[in-house]
């Protein structure tokens, strides 16, 4: 197991943003997240990532209690995010950008930023400042910045927002050709990408689990539909 939460929760005041989230990814595995907004899909993320801490449970990275693990040493330990608003450093060149990603602890540079960025179909924009980019190729190299760091789990909070159709498709088709090995937990409110994507789906409303299941079991689940109906399950 690659991935275990336990009762996992976060409170902001009265607010129980996720609450007694328990999870498991196998490595390798492709699962979706999906929940109405404000289900606490964002606050699960940056729980798992270490940006923020959590007010009750456990996360356990290869078997490893992180729990209390900074952000920059789970980077480290093989956890590799996106953000739902794309985060990179305008001024500086794509390339740079993956660069910088990817330095490691003792401050070495890992070689192959151009290949990486002709996986995420940015070729010919090594060169360009990513504040030039547009919003789709932003997203794109934020994802070869997520993966310069060779992650072993990938968090992606909402890939396809504020993409136009085809840039979706390229999404879809780099998604397919993430290497077999790496886990992806993937928040994502396009539901067909959803479902060409991922193996299971979990879903979380007003910051509760709700249901995990099969692409197949989540489509005809009554607890989904009415998620998305904004009806208490
Ligand atoms: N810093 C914060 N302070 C107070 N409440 C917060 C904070 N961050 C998130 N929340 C609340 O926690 C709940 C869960 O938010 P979260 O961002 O995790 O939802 P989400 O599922 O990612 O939604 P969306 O689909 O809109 O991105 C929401 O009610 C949100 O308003
Ligand atoms: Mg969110």
């Amino acid at each position: 197991m690659i991935l275990r939460l336990e009762g996992l929760g976060r409170r902001y005041g009265d607010l129980a943003a996720l609450d007694d989230v328990t999870l498991r990814l196998e490595p390798g595995e492709r699962r979706a997240l999906i929940g109405p907004n404000g289900a606490g899909k964002t606050t699960l993320l940056n729980l798992v990532a270490g940006a923020l801490r959590p007010s009750a449970g456990r996360i356990h990275f290869h078997d490893r209690d992180v729990t209390r693990t900074s952000p920059a040493r789970r980077a480290r330990l093989g956890i590799g995010r996106t953000h739902q608003h794309p985060a990179v450093w305008p001024t500086l060149t794509a390339q740079e950008n993956v660069l910088v990603a990817a330095r490691r602890p003792w401050g070495r540079l890992r070689p192959g930023a151009r290949e990486r960025l002709a996986a995420v179909g940015l070729a010919d924009q090594a060169g360009t400042r990513a504040g030039s980019l547009s919003h789709g190729q932003r997203r794109q190299l934020e994802l070869a910045m997520a993966l310069a760091g060779e992650p072993t789990l990938l968090l992606l909070d909402e890939p396809a927002a504020g993409l136009a159709p085809p840039e979706v498709e390229l999404l879809a088709a780099l998604l397919a050709d993430l290497p077999p090995g790496v886990a992806v937990l993937l928040v994502e409110h396009h539901l067909d990408l959803v479902y060409g994507f991922a193996d299971h789906v979990t879903v979380l409303h007003s910051g509760r689990h709700v249901h995990t299941g099969t692409v197949a079991e989540t489509r005809r689940s009554p607890e989904v539909a009415a998620a998305y109906a904004g009806v208490t399950p």
